[in-house]
């Protein structure tokens, strides 16, 4: 299971395009060419808990949710996507977003606008980024689209939800939206190029896209890693050519980007480590976070594939469960995943003319 190579990242800075003069993440933090020291005194640290959602009333078909070895599926479109909607996901999907806002110190990598108007948030999950970001932008209109209607009813009013299957064609009006925002969305896209065409047809010429995505593949710096995390990745390669929606879209995302015609691209690539491990206080909390969210969420975001998609057994899928949760949280393992920030912008439309 282990046969596929994992994909080649691309070397921070490779792609010819300016940072923003104040990106909020520090360049020192995570930075993907220097190995992270560890802390050999390493005490641990407690873990912040979520919050846990609610459901909105929607039509009954969209709400017959499936279940399968406990976990709860989506019912629209059923079987578009591999992870759970049922409230130990949600409660993952929450760890990783007060994750990101933590290392993003606030909610964008794009340079956003103070007038923002149109927002569109790309399979939304639970939905807290959208409400976030409503809140704290009220002269915006966010739309938040998921196949799951697993969002709370009491949102802002500047806010809504959606039922809606992104790989379809969006029926919103073209050149409409300032800023899309797609996060965590690895596994869920065919084409990723085709997508981002779609993005830029209904951005506004000058509008931004964020695209954040986590690599699949777990590293070390120091040989640490353990045999279930070394096989990780070849495991989602395998879901992922077996479901045509590819899981290692962190490490093409600059070409893919470019190749869809945005302008302006700003990209961030650090390190996160899985656990308390590193010795700098702001990595180590940044690992206490991402290994809560990895805990949390890793049977949602593995047993679908390994069951249904790489036959096997449940027993099996989850015996190999018990050896990677065993070194997510053994501390002489320095295990780290790359996270990938991008933004685009859409060229304004004399640009456009000019190149077409
Ligand atoms: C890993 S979650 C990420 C949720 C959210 N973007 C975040 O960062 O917290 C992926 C979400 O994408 C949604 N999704 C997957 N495929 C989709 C599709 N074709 N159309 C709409 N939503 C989709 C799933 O239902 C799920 O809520």
């Amino acid at each position: 299971m282990t046969d596929a190579q994992p994909p080649k990242s691309p070397k921070a800075g490779k792609t010819p395009s300016p940072q923003p003069p104040s990106s909020p993440i520090s360049p020192r933090l995570g930075n993907i060419d220097a190995p992270i020291e560890a802390d050999t005194a390493d005490a641990d640290s407690v873990y912040a808990s979520s919050v846990v959602t609610d459901t909105t009333s929607l039509r009954s078909s969209i709400l017959a949710y499936k279940w399968e070895h406990g976990r709860r599926y989506h019912a629209y479109q059923d079987g578009a996507y591999w992870g759970p909607n049922d409230e130990k996901q949600q409660e993952a999907e929450d760890l990783s977003h007060e994750m990101f806002k933590i290392i993003l110190n606030g909610l964008t990598l794009a340079p956003i606008s103070d007038d923002v108007q149109n927002v569109l948030d790309v399979g939304c999950g639970t939905g807290a980024w959208a409400i976030e970001f409503a809140d704290a932008h009220p002269s915006s209109q966010v739309i938040g689209v998921d196949l799951s209607p697993i969002q709370p009813s009491f949102v802002p009013p500047n806010c809504k939800f959606e039922v809606d299957d992104v790989i379809k064609d969006f029926t919103y009006p073209d050149n409409y939206f300032d800023y899309i925002h797609i996060r965590s969305m690895t596994g869920c896209i065919p084409d990723w190029v085709q997508f981002h065409r779609k993005a830029l047809k209904h951005l506004k010429p000058g509008g931004w896209t964020e695209h954040i995505e986590n690599s699949g593949v777990v590293r070390s710096d120091d040989g640490t890693l353990g045999p279930a995390m070394a096989q990780w990745w070849g495991i989602f390669d395998k879901i992922g050519k077996a479901t045509g929606k590819t899981f290692g879209i962190a490490e093409t995302l600059p070409d893919v980007l470019k190749e869809a015609g945005y302008t302006n691209i700003v990209e961030r690539r650090i390190k996160i480590p899985i656990g308390t491990w590193p010795k700098n206080p702001d990595l180590k909390h940044w690992g206490a976070w991402n290994r809560q969210f990895i805990l949390q969420g890793v049977e949602g975001f593995s047993i679908r594939g390994l069951t249904d998609c790489l036959g096997w057994t449940y027993e099996e899928a989850q015996l190999y469960l018990v050896s990677l949760r065993k070194e997510l949280t053994d501390p002489k393992i320095h295990a780290y995943l790359e996270l990938a920030f991008y933004a685009g912008q859409k060229p304004e439309a004399a640009e456009e003319s000019t190149a077409a």
